[in-house]
């Protein structure tokens, strides 16, 4: 008896989880835009390390060799930092290898001022240099030079947590930011301290963080942050917001990595 009244119940769950799976997969989704792409590096993917996104170790963090870099409108003055687009090669029968790939955006592709009107990335030029393992997958060989592309933002799917890593000294204290999942992006991070032993306030409340460099964000001035559980919330650029509590401990230190919650989708 229990048993039959709960299969109806745990139906209409698993229909209104898939529904909005579903829909929420859909609106991540845009429309194909055209651009164009070439490589950076060689097939090691050594030079595509770090980068202007201020990561550092890709592979270590999880983005490997599927990253790209971007030229100035796309970079969007970091804003665009760890968001996913899906690109593939079109409207070139020679030089287009089928299919497509999904990267992430690592660095920007400035203008070359010793080109001809700045270059591939000069804006308002729309440009993917990604690295040379991505490139061969959509091209047909890697002689193939400024290939014609489309691409379009799709969700980034991670495995775990959001990693905060904290970095910097009591007076300056440095977030970084990467394996976002969702949107990719961070909009605004803001901290709190569990307020254990601070006179200040400081700490108690959430405080705005500051973009430093890439997805790198810091607080000044606060060193009664240190001894306290340290909780972040990320917002990305589509508005959602998560929360990560408790996600550093006290005796915290810094250079470590701490794991929170995650964007699903
Ligand atoms: C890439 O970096 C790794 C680790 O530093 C190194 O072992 C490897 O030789 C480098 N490869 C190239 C082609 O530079
Ligand atoms: C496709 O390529 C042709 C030949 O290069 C070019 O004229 C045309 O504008 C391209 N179409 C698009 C949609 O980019
Ligand atoms: C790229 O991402 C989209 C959206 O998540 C997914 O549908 C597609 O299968 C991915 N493509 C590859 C090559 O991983």
């Amino acid at each position: 008896m229990t048993k039959a009244m709960a299969m109806p119940g745990v139906a209409v769950y698993i229909l209104v989880w898939v529904g909005l799976v579903a829909l929420s997969a859909v609106t991540q989704q845009d429309e194909w835009d055209i651009a164009d792409a070439t490589f950076y590096g060689d097939m090691s993917g050594n030079a595509t390390m770090g980068g202007d996104c201020g990561y550092g170790d890709l592979f270590a963090q999880g983005y490997g060799l599927e990253n790209t870099a971007v030229s100035g409108v796309l970079f969007n003055d970091y804003e665009t930092c760890g968001a996913c687009f899906e690109v593939r090669c079109f409207n070139d029968s020679l030089r287009c290898a089928p299919g497509s790939i999904n990267v992430t955006v690592t660095s920007l592709c400035p203008p070359d001022p010793r080109l001809p009107g700045g270059g591939l990335c000069q804006p308002p030029r729309k440009h993917f240099d990604m690295s040379e393992s991505m490139y061969v997958k959509i091209a047909t060989s890697f002689h193939a030079g400024s290939i014609p592309i489309q691409f379009r933002r799709v969700s980034c799917v991670k495995t775990g947590g959001i990693k905060f890593q904290i970095k910097g000294n009591p007076w300056w204290i440095l977030v970084l930011v990467y394996n976002v999942g969702g949107s990719g992006d961070v909009a605004a991070l803001s901290i709190k301290g569990s307020g254990s032993g601070s006179e200040s306030g400081i700490g108690a409340s959430w405080t705005p963080m500051e973009r430093e460099w890439g997805q790198n964000w810091q607080i000044t001035k606060t060193p009664e942050l240190v001894g306290q559980r340290l909780s972040f919330q990320v917002t990305t650029g589509n508005g959602k917001v998560v929360v990560s509590d408790n996600v550093a401990p006290a005796d915290w230190q810094f250079g470590q990595i701490f794991e929170g919650a995650q964007f699903l989708y």
